[in-house]
Order: C-alpha cells, then structure tokens, then sequence
C-alpha cells in the first residue's frame, strides 16, 4: 500500500545491479510513493542490461558514475538535477566492494591495493557524493542521505575481512558529513545497518549462507529482507524522520541487541 510519502521529491539511488539488489527494491518503493529520481551505477555493471528494466519500470533515467570519480559524480549530480527539473531531496548510498573479499584473500594475507579500493570504493565514495553534491549546492533544504552498513562496523564476524573496516568508516563519514549537513542545509545523513540479504554483494561473502541462518536465528524478527529495508528507507526519506540525523540505524529484527536466543539454545544443546 501506498501513502504518497515521497510525493514531489526527487533523488538519486546508486547500486541497483538486478532485482535481489536493496537499492533496486528502493527505487520500486520510491517510484510507488510519488518520487521521482535518477538510477546510477559502475559503467561496468551497467553492461549486465538489468537496470533498463527498472528504469523503465520508474520512469527513472540511468545515469552511469563510477561512485570513486569526482568527475562522474559532478556529471551525475548536474545531469540529475537537470532531468529531474530542481534541486535534489533524497540520495541512496547502496554501494560495497572489497577485491580481498572477491578474491578470497585471508584476513592475514591482505593486497593492500585492493584495501584502499574496498575502502575507496565502499566509504570514502560516500564522502565523495556528499562533498560533490554541497560543492554543486545540489540538496534541498530537509534532504535526507542515506548509506548501507553492516554491524560488522561494531562487532567481529570472520570473512567479512576489510568490508568491517570499509563499514566503519563509512558510519563515521555519516557522522560527520551529517553534521556539516545539518547545520549548513537541515540535510540529515545516516546509515542503516541492514540484516544479512540475500543478494550479489552479499553473498559474495565467504560462508554467507551460515551468516544468514545464523543471524536469522539470533533475531527474535528474523533477518530483516531487503524490501523491510526498502520501507525503511523510503521512511527515511520523508518528512516523517526530520529530526533524525548522525545515526546508525538497526534494520536487523534485535539481531544487535539480543545475547542468545532460544533458537540457538536449542541447537546447542
Ligand atoms: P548489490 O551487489 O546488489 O549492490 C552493490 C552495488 O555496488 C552494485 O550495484 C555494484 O554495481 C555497486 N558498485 C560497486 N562498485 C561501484 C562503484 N565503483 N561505483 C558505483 N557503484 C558500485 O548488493 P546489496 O546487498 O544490495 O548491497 C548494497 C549495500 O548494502 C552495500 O553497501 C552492502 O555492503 C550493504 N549491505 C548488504 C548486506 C547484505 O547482506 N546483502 C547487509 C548489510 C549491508
């Protein structure tokens, strides 16, 4: 159901690679909610052709970036605004990639080249939007940004190797574009951090299907789905979260704040 939420607002949502993606299920609940918005993506995996489908679906131009280049994000930025005819409201962070993960290379055994892209890639991208959106004055006033994390921010989970530190800065970057955010435009900026989902970049983790059950366990809501946080992020952008700001949000069913479960008791037994 429907509720005009995000009637007359405009955004950009970066990372819808197939329909499994978070950010792909965002873009179906923003169109649904009134808004209109940009698509982005990595040139490279627009060639995959998925996200004509959804751009055509929401109405929504495709506008390639490559989320490290200034200089596709000034492009992205200036084209939005254009095509979307003002100023913009909301953004969707959904970006994460760490060669080391892909390449199955050991926590003790890092390329230290392909740490910085994760974390190029993954956080500082998102300073990278924020910078390039306040340097083209391209948020409305009362905007709202948001980005994906994971609680491997916080807490130790083997295999994540560098996403948890990629995770982290990412969190902190929120904190403090937030503030400079806030206080320069009434822009709020946080960061959900999103129960394992079943998608390309997740379960591109080594032992992933142990983390969902896991998690899926440990959480007296089950794991939280990818359209629950499409919800999320759809309240997010309204004007119903106007005073929300700086934060890392849990979308994980009391995953973060439970210490054992009967679920798991039961196994262990
Ligand atoms: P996904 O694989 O569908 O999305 C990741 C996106 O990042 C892809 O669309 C990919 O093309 C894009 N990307 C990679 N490099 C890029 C670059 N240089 N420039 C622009 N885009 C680039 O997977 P998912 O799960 O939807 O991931 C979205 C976000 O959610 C990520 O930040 C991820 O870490 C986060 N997240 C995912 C969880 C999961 O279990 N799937 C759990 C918690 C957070």
């Amino acid at each position: 159901m429907a509720y005009d939420l995000l009637k007359g607002k405009r955004g950009i949502i970066f990372g819808a690679l197939d329909n499994s993606s978070i950010a792909w299920k965002v873009a179906e609940k923003a169109h649904e909610e009134g808004a209109t918005f940009t698509l982005s993506n990595a040139p490279i995996a627009m060639r995959m052709g998925e996200i004509n489908k959804l751009g055509e679906q929401c109405g929504a131009e495709i506008i390639p970036a490559d989320a490290t280049s200034i200089e596709d994000l000034e492009n992205l930025i200036n084209k939005s605004t254009e095509v979307l005819g003002g100023k913009i409201d909301f953004i969707l962070h959904s970006i994460g990639m760490s060669p080391n993960v892909r390449k199955g290379r050991d926590y003790g055994n890092l390329n230290y080249d392909w740490f910085q892209k994760s974390l190029d890639v993954s956080a500082l991208s998102f300073h990278k939007v924020m910078q390039t959106a306040e340097k083209l004055d391209a948020m409305n006033e009362w905007g709202s940004i948001l980005a994906l994390s994971y609680i491997a921010a916080q807490r130790t989970f083997p295999d994540y190797s560098d996403m948890a530190q990629a995770k982290a800065v990412l969190e902190s970057i929120a904190r403090s574009y937030g503030y400079r955010m806030g206080r320069s435009k009434k822009v709020r900026v946080n960061t959900i951090s999103q129960s394992p989902t079943m998608t390309t970049a997740g379960s591109g983790v080594p032992g992933f299907d142990l983390f969902f059950k896991y998690g899926q366990d440990m959480s007296p809501l089950g794991n939280a789905d990818g359209e629950s946080c499409a919800d999320y992020c759809v309240a997010m952008f309204s004007d119903l979260t106007r005073m929300v700001t700086m934060q890392n949000l849990m979308h994980d069913g009391g995953f973060s704040t439970s210490g054992i479960t009967h679920e798991i008791l039961e196994q262990l037994k």
